[in-house]
C-alpha cells in the first residue's frame, strides 16, 4: 500500500518529506455513548490509509487520491473552492480549522484499504492523517489533544455532529491493547486484549452509510432532549452519562417511549462497557460476546439505528458456536458488524456467509480478520 503511494507520489512530485499512516478504528463497545459523554472501548487497527507528503512553498495543495486517481487542486490564497469529490471537504475543514492561509502549499498523496462508509472512521483516519501531515510540515506544534480538538471541529464542520471516539482512537492506538476512554474527561486507560486463540473480525455489509443523510444527528438532538427533560423534572444532569440503571424505573413517566428506549440504551451500554472490561480482563470470552449481542439488540431495537443487512449478518452468527459474539459497530444504518470468535474462521465459514448473504440482499459482505495496532502517534503512551 505504501509502496503504491510512495511510486504514484514520485511520478507526480519527486521524494516525500513526510509519510503518516492513519488508522481506521474499530469499537469492541459502547456505540452512541461518546456524545453522551460516557465509555467506548475501541482500537485503531491495521487497515488504514498512507499520506505522503512534501512542502511546495507555494500556496497550493495538489492532492492526489491513489485510490481513485482523483486529483485536487486547491490555492490557499483562494477561498472560493468548490469541493468536487466527497473527500476534499474533510482537508478542506481542517485548513479551514486551522486557518491556514497562503504559504501552506504542499504535494500530497494518499492511499489506503478502508472500506469508505463502512463504520470504521474512514472520515476520521482522512481528517486525522492530513492535520498530523500538516503538523509535520509546516511545525505548527499541535499537541496530542490540540490534533484530537482539531479533527473533531473539522469533522463536525463537515456535518456530522459527532463524538471523540474515532479521533482519540486513531491518534492514541496502541497495538494490542483496546482503549477504555471515559469521553467526560476525555482521558482513558489501556485494556489488554490478550486474546490467545480468540479474534475479532469485521464483516462490512457493503450498504454504505452516510453520517450526514442518516439519522446520526437526530439521534443526538434527542439525547440532548432528553437531558433537558429529566433535569427539569427528576434531577439535575449535564449529560445522559450522569444516569445510572437505578434511574430507569424513576424517568420511565417523564418520557415518551421513544425518548425512554433511547436513554435506556446509553445508560445500558456504558453499564455494558464497565463489564466487557471486565470479562476481557479475566478472559471470559463468552461474556464478552454476550455482551456484544446485548449491544446489538439494544442499537437495532431501542436506539434504532441499524439495518436489515446489520442484523442479517448478527443473527446468521447466532447458529455458528464459533462466534461468540456479534454486533453492529460505528453509526450505524450500514457499514461493519465486530464479531468474536474462537479460533480463526475456516474458508468454508467465509464462503458460506458470502453466499447466504449475497442471496439474501444481492451483495457481497467482505470478512476482515482485525487487531489492535498502533495509531499516528505511534503507540506513545
Ligand atoms: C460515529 C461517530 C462516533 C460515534 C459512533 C457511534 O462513528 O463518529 O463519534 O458516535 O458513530 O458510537
Amino acid at each position: 500500500m505504501k509502496n503504491k503511494a510512495q511510486k504514484i507520489f514520485e511520478s507526480h512530485f519527486g521524494n516525500p518529506t513526510v509519510q503518516v499512516f492513519s488508522p481506521g478504528r474499530a469499537n469492541i463497545i459502547g456505540e452512541h455513548t461518546d456524545y453522551n459523554e460516557g465509555y467506548v472501548l475501541p482500537f485503531a487497527i491495521g487497515q488504514g490509509i498512507w499520506f505522503l507528503a512534501a512542502a511546495n512553498s507555494t500556496s497550493v495543495m495538489n492532492i492526489i487520491a491513489a485510490n481513485t486517481g482523483e486529483i485536487a487542486r486547491v490555492d490557499l490564497s483562494d477561498h472560493s473552492y468548490i469541493p468536487v469529490f466527497g473527500w476534499e471537504k474533510y482537508l478542506l475543514q481542517v485548513i479551514r480549522t486551522l486557518d491556514l492561509h497562503g504559504n501552506h502549499g504542499l504535494d500530497l498523496v494518499f492511499f489506503g484499504d478502508l472500506p469508505i462508509g463502512g463504520g470504521v472512521s474512514s472520515s476520521s483516519a482522512i481528517t486525522c492523517g492530513f492535520i498530523s501531515v500538516l503538523d509535520s510540515l509546516f511545525d505548527l506544534g499541535l499537541t496530542p489533544d490540540d490534533m484530537i480538538r482539531t479533527a473533531v471541529t473539522a469533522e463536525v464542520g463537515s456535518g456530522v455532529r459527532g463524538g471523540i471516539m474515532d479521533q482519540y482512537t486513531i491518534f492514541n492506538g496502541v497495538s494490542d491493547k483496546a482503549i477504555l476512554l471515559d469521553c467526560r474527561t476525555g482521558s482513558h486507560k489501556f485494556v489488554d486484549l490478550n486474546m490467545r486463540g480468540y479474534h475479532f473480525y469485521l464483516i462490512n455489509t457493503n450498504v454504505r452509510h452516510n453520517l450526514v443523510q442518516t439519522d446520526y444527528n437526530s439521534r443526538r438532538a434527542e439525547c440532548d432532549r432528553a437531558v433537558g427533560l429529566i433535569s427539569v423534572n427528576h434531577k439535575k444532569i449535564s449529560a445522559l452519562r450522569d444516569l445510572t440503571l437505578s434511574d430507569l424505573p424513576a424517568i420511565r413517566e417523564l418520557l415518551d417511549d421513544t425518548l425512554f428506549n433511547r436513554v435506556s440504551f446509553v445508560v445500558q451500554e456504558n453499564d455494558r462497557v464497565l463489564h466487557a472490561v471486565e470479562a476481557i480482563r479475566s478472559h471470559n470470552w463468552n461474556k464478552l460476546g454476550e455482551l456484544l449481542y446485548g449491544s446489538h439488540d439494544g442499537l437495532a431495537q431501542m436506539y434504532e439505528v441499524s439495518c436489515d443487512e446489520l442484523n442479517w449478518l448478527v443473527n446468521f452468527t447466532l447458529d455458528v458456536d464459533q462466534f461468540l459474539g456479534a454486533r453492529m459497530m460505528g453509526g450505524g444504518f450500514g457499514g461493519c458488524t465486530i464479531n468474536l470468535t474462537k479460533g480463526k474462521i475456516s474458508l468454508d465459514l467465509v464462503r458460506k456467509i458470502e453466499i447466504e448473504y449475497e442471496k439474501a440482499f444481492g451483495l457481497k459482505p467482505e470478512i476482515m480478520p482485525i487487531t489492535a495496532e498502533n495509531g499516528i502517534l505511534g503507540g506513545i503512551e
